[in-house]
């Protein structure tokens, strides 16, 4: 694929203040972007980041054929940019793709967008213990027609934002039941749009209840545990490390991917299989329930202190060495080089002679 440059005049790098970064508000300078016409992706570029025009009919205004991704990328000590598990969110992206109808990228050219880019905004990639540069590829419908149909055109972008940690303390959960966020035969394993949308009313009433984002449990029975807000959940009972399954209900979280990888390498007893709130809300009370965690690439790890699900209030005191903090030191540390990558997940975005 050969991607035509358009450098910005003047960067805007210099006057950002790369210590103080609010999450999801600081874009780079440029942005990939390219066009889906005649069956075809076309006119790959990298340009700088500029408002889109958008025709009051464009489809995903009104039916919202729209999906993304996130992934970071980071800096090892030689200041090499490096990308973690491309080829894992271009399967994703196509997988979300295929769900809604809309075209599948190659997968080479995915990650050959997201290295050029990487490379383009290497002084964007912040240095500081935990941060990293944020890539927000996302697709969507661009059609000018008013029909529930899939559209002929689309456009792909990768936008690029420099990233603080995500969470600096644990997280407490409200189980809804109440609001669902995926079903068996809907869209909750795709990455799009709607899922997040239709997330917001009960997570906002979670937060009135004084809780940070919701535990949402199945779609049928209400009892079983799938995922929370942008993660992946974990509940360490004894000595047994146990995740839900990815029922087609659940986003397949890479970093759910990682730990799980992990935790076999390093001999922990682990279980993907449903589990129900009874039965967290029993080892709770017999004192086995000894951690609970969510997975995700924002926040790589983080402890959960509370657990609101009908009457019971479940809080748990996360350890400064939980497994959770474990993983999360041996993933950044793997993002920076600093701990050995024996998975092959890290992809240097280009050889040491050019660095
Ligand atoms: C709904 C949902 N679940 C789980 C995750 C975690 O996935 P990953 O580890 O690939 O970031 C995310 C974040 O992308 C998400 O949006």
């Amino acid at each position: 694929m050969e991607i035509v440059f358009n450098q910005v005049k003047d960067s805007r790098r210099s006057a950002t203040d790369m210590t103080n970064i609010p999450f999801g508000r600081v874009f780079t300078d440029h942005m990939f972007e390219m066009d889906f016409r005649d069956g075809q992706w076309l006119q790959p570029r990298i340009c700088p980041v500029d408002a889109i025009p958008i025709h009051p009919a464009n489809l995903t205004l009104h039916y919202g054929q729209s999906i993304f991704e996130g992934m970071k990328a980071s800096k090892n000590s030689e200041g090499i940019p490096l990308l973690f598990r491309p080829e894992a969110h271009a399967h994703r992206l196509n997988a979300s793709a295929s769900r809604m109808c809309m075209p599948n990228i190659e997968v080479e050219d995915f990650v050959e967008a997201c290295r050029q880019m990487v490379i383009i905004e290497k002084d964007w990639i912040p240095e500081q213990e935990g941060s990293a540069l944020y890539l927000r590829p996302f697709m969507f419908a661009t059609d000018e027609f008013l029909g529930v149909a899939p559209s002929e055109t689309y456009k792909f972008i990768i936008l690029t934002l420099p990233v603080a940690p995500y969470y600096s303390k644990p997280v407490k959960l409200y189980a809804s039941t109440k609001y669902i966020r995926a079903a068996q035969g809907g869209v909750g394993e795709a990455k799009t749009a709607g899922n997040y949308a239709a997330s917001l009313f009960a997570s906002k009433q979670a937060r009135a209840k004084g809780f940070d984002q919701v535990l949402w449990l199945d779609g049928k029975e209400f009892k079983y545990a799938q995922e929370v807000g942008t993660m992946n959940i974990f509940f360490v009972i004894g000595d047994v490390v146990i995740t839900p399954p990815t029922d087609g209900a659940i986003l397949k979280g890479i970093t759910r991917d990682c730990f799980l990888h992990i935790l076999n390498q390093k001999g922990y007893k682990v279980e993907e299989r449903p589990i129900s709130m009874e039965e967290v809300v029993t080892a709770n009370d017999e004192g086995r329930l000894q951690e609970v965690f969510g997975s995700g690439t924002a926040a790589v790890a983080v402890d959960v202190c509370q657990i609101g699900y009908r009457d019971t209030l479940i809080e748990l005191q996360p350890a400064a060495d939980s497994l959770a903090q474990q993983l999360k030191t041996e993933i950044n540390g793997m993002r920076t080089g600093q701990i050995p990558d024996t998975f092959g997940w890290v992809e240097p975005a280009f050889a040491v002679e050019n660095a």
